[in-house]
């Protein structure tokens, strides 16, 4: 036990934690996005979604879900303040593994500098993501039967506001930096180094980056422009 406290405590594990966390918000957010899309083939499909997602397991899996979310955001977030502390406070003895592949010390800085930033953005963005989304008040949707919540009425009233729309294009954005550089970082930090992987490692975090942030920016402004289906119409 005290071995793995020292092991997470040190430059590397920490790192070696953030990185762990990271690929797995990432698989989150992926798969996160893919269910989002239900959004633009109308109220049905996406309550629909919302609804098969809660009684999953009969009704364990989402509650179980969010455990494991908020434990990998935690540790996400609190390893990303200590490496950043880390980094700040005193010359790293370590590092990232490859240190010369990073392009050298000024852009290093700054790609560090765009982390801290649009992580900060992302925390903030998420208790009140949170609070717009999964704890709004619905009303139901579908015969009496088979009630579900309307989460899609809840998305679109949301996303009628220009307001709303801008914010979640500009977290969007963010998202999508915080990736580009965090996938890649991860891959290193995981020790996935070998000059022949770098530069595939490098265009899949990328590509994966851009298409998420082209995805999730896609669904706020569809709604707000109503390239979907309506509510009743
Ligand atoms: C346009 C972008 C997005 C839309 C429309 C959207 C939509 C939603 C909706 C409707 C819910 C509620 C699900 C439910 O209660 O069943 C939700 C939950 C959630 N969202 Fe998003 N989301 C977006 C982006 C993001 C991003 C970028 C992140 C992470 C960085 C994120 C993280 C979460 C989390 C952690 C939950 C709670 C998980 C759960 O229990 O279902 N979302 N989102």
């Amino acid at each position: 036990m005290p071995h793995l406290v020292a092991m997470i405590n040190s430059s590397v594990g920490k790192k070696f934690l953030q990185a762990l966390t990271g690929l797995g918000l990432f698989a989150f957010v992926i798969v996160h996005l893919i269910g989002n899309l239900t959004l633009l083939l109308g109220p049905s499909a996406f309550n629909g979604y919302a609804y098969f997602l809660e009684e999953l397991g009969h009704g364990m899996v989402v509650p179980l879900a969010d455990c494991g979310l908020l434990l990998f955001f935690g540790v996400h977030i609190v390893t990303g303040i200590r490496v950043a502390l880390l980094d700040k406070g005193k010359a790293r003895p370590h590092g990232y593994q490859v240190d010369g592949n990073a392009g050298g010390k000024s852009r290093k800085s700054l790609s560090s500098m765009s982390m801290i930033v649009t992580g900060i953005l992302l925390a903030v963005f998420l208790p009140i993501h949170l609070w717009n989304f999964k704890y709004a008040t619905t009303t139901g949707y579908g015969p009496p039967e088979h009630q579900m919540r309307d989460l899609y009425l809840v998305v679109e009233t949301l996303f009628s506001q220009p307001g709303w729309v801008v914010f979640y294009v500009v977290v969007m954005v963010a998202l999508g930096f915080h990736l580009w550089h965090g996938v890649w970082s991860a891959f290193q930090s995981l020790g996935l180094t070998h000059p022949r992987w770098l530069p595939f490692l490098n265009l899949v975090g990328w590509g994966f980056a851009f298409l998420l942030a082209v995805g999730f920016i896609y669904l706020p402004v569809a709604m707000y422009l109503n390239f979907v289906p309506l509510t009743g119409g």
